[in-house]
């Protein structure tokens, strides 16, 4: 495995600006506040890609929140190929039974993760489910997904950045970009 010194230096191309991804975070903030005007919400967010998604969207929502995070695994290690297989390897601290769910992802790519997700939570009865993406890859889509709420649309194209990974790695940028093709051929 490479030693990466300079993440800044493996991006081909900045996809999304830190401000661009701020500015619709905000926007996303308040739809889904007017659109939930007088409830609870409960947050659950799936790590560890939409952290940083999560962390500024529940500041950008103005009415009462719980969060609840999950972790699903998707892919296996550097690779940019979903398996379809998915596994929880972090379940719910508690129960969503009867509440105002909202689902926070990173990424939506084939669906496949997220189609699982939403099964498994829908036997948990919660009062209502809506799902928002920061990100929308819908070249790729295996399954189909009801979407409520989009961050961006983009291209069919692998991303790094803002929570999202490579091997672990670049999920501290402050922007979405898309790698430099070398950096995949050296893994
Ligand atoms: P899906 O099951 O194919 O929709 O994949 C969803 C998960 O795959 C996301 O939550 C990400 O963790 C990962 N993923 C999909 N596309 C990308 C990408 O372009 N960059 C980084 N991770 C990705």
């Amino acid at each position: 495995m490479r030693t990466v010194v300079d993440q800044g230096a493996d991006i081909g191309e900045v996809l999304l600006t830190e401000d661009q991804i701020q500015t619709r975070v905000a926007e996303l903030g308040a739809a889904i506040s007017a659109d939930m005007a007088g409830r609870q919400l409960t947050l659950v967010s799936v790590l560890k890609g939409s952290l940083p998604f999560m962390a500024d969207l529940m500041r950008a929502i103005s009415l009462p929140v719980r969060i609840d995070l999950m972790e699903v695994s998707s892919y296996g290690g550097a690779t940019t190929e979903s398996s379809g297989l998915v596994r929880i390897l972090k379940d719910l601290s508690s129960s969503i039974e009867g509440e105002d769910i909202l689902i926070v992802e990173d990424i939506i790519d084939t669906g496949l993760t997220l189609n699982y997700l939403v099964r498994y939570l829908r036997g948990k009865k919660p009062a209502s489910l809506r799902i928002c993406t920061l990100l929308d890859k819908p070249a790729r889509r295996l399954v189909e997904i009801d979407v409520n709420y989009t961050g961006f649309t983009i291209p069919d194209q692998f991303v790094v950045g803002y929570g999202l990974d490579y091997g672990e790695l670049y999920r501290n940028l402050r922007y979405v970009g898309v790698l430099k093709p070398e950096v995949y051929s050296q893994a």
